[in-house]
């Protein structure tokens, strides 16, 4: 029986360099963890979920799969039922930015660890590498991939060693820039194309809050259509300190 894991799951998958635990919060399924003992990358996998029904599936699906005994699996808001020194990698994939970000804001402890954490958001990229860049984190390595008619950025971030991001950088980073990835002037032109038509959007309401923002994304626009298509190969950048 072949695992239907997603061409997204194994980007995430692929970014996890060889360790002993990954924690895969939001698992659902539980199909990245499978992949990874499956693949030998980690010795154990705790799957974790908000909800019983999807870990449920995950505990099912680990058994079908005969890792069941090299898996754990929590019933957990966000990090809520962890404690540093769980896991080496913690994943948090196919929830929005916001999401995201509010999972790694409760738990102050990661600041400053020596965790991985990959991070996919399904929306709402530019507020989670803003979250990241205010809390001092740095985005190590940025790569795309095309599930279907999207376009996913998956981040490699450490907690500690980054510094602010410009709104440009917001909406596409400088591990990004530097990637050389092949998908980079497809999801440069996407990031532009979606600020085009917010700074339309915001130039034409009367409403006070959205002018408030509209500084912010005619500066991320500017910057964004600025940038080249073949992206900064040769451009190496060191963590922020
Ligand atoms: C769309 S699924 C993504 C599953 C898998 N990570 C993937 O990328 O394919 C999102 C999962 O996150 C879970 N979830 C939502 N909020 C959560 C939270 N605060 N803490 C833990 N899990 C959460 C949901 O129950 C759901 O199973």
């Amino acid at each position: 029986m072949k695992l239907p894991i997603s061409k997204r799951l194994l980007l995430c998958a692929e970014m996890i360099p060889p360790c002993q635990t990954v924690a895969d919060v939001g698992t659902d399924h539980g199909y990245l963890g499978i992949h990874l003992l499956q693949a030998g990358r980690c010795a154990r996998v705790i799957a974790s979920d908000l909800r019983e029904k999807p870990l449920a599936s995950a505990r099912a699906n680990a058994a079908a799969f005969a890792v069941q005994e090299r898996m754990s699996f929590v019933l957990s808001d966000g990090l809520h039922n962890f404690n540093p020194g769980d896991f080496d990698v913690l994943v948090l994939a196919g929830m929005g930015g916001d999401l995201i970000a509010r999972i790694l804001a409760d738990a102050p402890w990661l600041d400053g660890g020596d965790s991985l954490l990959i991070l996919q958001p399904q929306s709402a990229a530019n507020d989670l590498r803003r979250a990241l860049a205010e809390r001092g984190w740095w985005i190590e390595r940025e790569r795309l991939v095309r599930d279907g008619q999207f376009l996913y950025a998956v981040m490699a971030v450490r907690p500690e060693g980054g510094g602010p991001l410009t709104p440009g950088e917001q909406y596409v980073s400088p591990a990004l820039r530097r990637a050389g990835d092949p998908l980079y002037a497809a999801y440069l032109a996407r990031v532009r194309r979606a600020l085009e038509l917010t700074v339309r959007g915001i130039s034409r309401s009367a409403d006070p809050a959205d002018q408030a923002r509209a500084a912010y994304y005619r500066e991320a626009l500017a910057e964004v259509a600025s940038l080249n298509a073949v992206g900064d190969t040769d451009v190496g950048e060191a963590p922020r300190a």
